[in-house]
């Protein structure tokens, strides 16, 4: 028995498997580069499917246009085929023109799943602890450290005396005005009529908190002068900044997370630390 001949397909379709393949890879690169940089959940998202769609097309065109599917019957002969059936399909597989071999897309087919499984092993580095941009430690970490000036949304920075008496003022951490937990306010209050330590410790009565409310994470930026008080306009939770901005009304269960901040030998104030707990709404490791 003969083989049946291997059709030889139509004109570039190696080369336009070939192509999906390289596409593939491609965007199988752009993922593990993408994340590398930081990710972007959009691009990272982007690169997957071109990685994805590269490979299904390219198996769906070789499937579909190389390999034989025509009208070939036998009879029924038993579970082992003869010998010389044996040898045709092996010569079928291995045959220098045989619809798997076609030239070089086995090479390009190895590159794209080598390409996909190298960048699947790419997010495993969130895993580890030291990375950054660990999801649990970007929940709790922001961008006030020690020695980061509190300026104003326009990036002014701020002095001591630039809070008046009874002021709420928005601050920002130089350099990162834009970060989406880092907000703060700052308010000076009169020290005697502290009943709880503020948590951040304060500046002959000057206390600075998150300004991301605790229950959902809206601004907290209503202050209510003479009160010492912050409202929530969301739900309408209140905040004692006299008790170290405890929760006294409304939905919200944890005290907003104090500053720590000090005068530099500049005389501006600048932050010492992170917060004294992660702003904005609880997480699942939150007591
Ligand atoms: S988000 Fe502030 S009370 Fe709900």
């Amino acid at each position: 028995m003969r083989r049946p001949p291997v059709p030889p397909g139509p004109p570039g379709v190696t080369r336009r498997i070939a192509l999906c393949f390289l596409t593939s890879a491609a965007g199988a690169i752009g993922f593990a580069v993408t994340y590398g940089l930081g990710g972007q959940t959009q691009w990272e998202g982007v690169c997957l499917a071109v990685a994805f769609a590269g490979l299904a097309t390219g198996l769906s065109i070789w499937g579909r246009r190389l390999v034989s599917v025509g009208g070939y019957v036998e009879e029924h002969e038993g579970f082992v085929p003869p010998p010389d059936e044996q040898a045709m399909t092996a010569e079928v597989l291995t045959a220098p023109d045989s619809p798997v071999r076609r030239r070089g897309l086995l090479a390009t087919l190895g590159l794209a799943l080598s390409a996909l499984g190298v960048a699947a092993l790419f997010p495993l580095r969130s895993l580890l602890p030291w990375d950054r941009t660990r999801p649990v430690r970007a929940l709790k970490e922001t961008p006030w450290r020690p020695g980061v000036r509190l300026v104003t949304a326009d990036g002014r920075p701020l002095r001591p005396a630039d809070v008046p008496a009874d002021v709420m003022v928005g601050v920002f951490p130089e350099g990162d005005v834009d970060a989406g937990d880092a907000p703060a306010f700052a308010v000076r209050l009169h020290p005697e009529r502290f009943t709880r330590p503020p948590s951040g410790g304060h500046l002959d009565g000057l206390v600075v908190y998150s300004m991301l409310c605790t229950h959902a994470g809206c601004p907290v930026r209503l202050y209510l002068r003479g009160t010492g008080r912050m409202l929530c306009p969301c739900h309408q939770s209140s905040f004692d900044l006299f008790a170290d901005a405890r929760p006294i009304a409304g939905p919200a269960a944890r005290p907003l997370p104090g500053l720590p901040v000090e005068v530099s030998s500049d005389g501006y104030l600048r932050a010492t630390g992170d917060f004294t707990a992660p702003p904005g709404a609880g997480f699942w490791d939150q007591p």
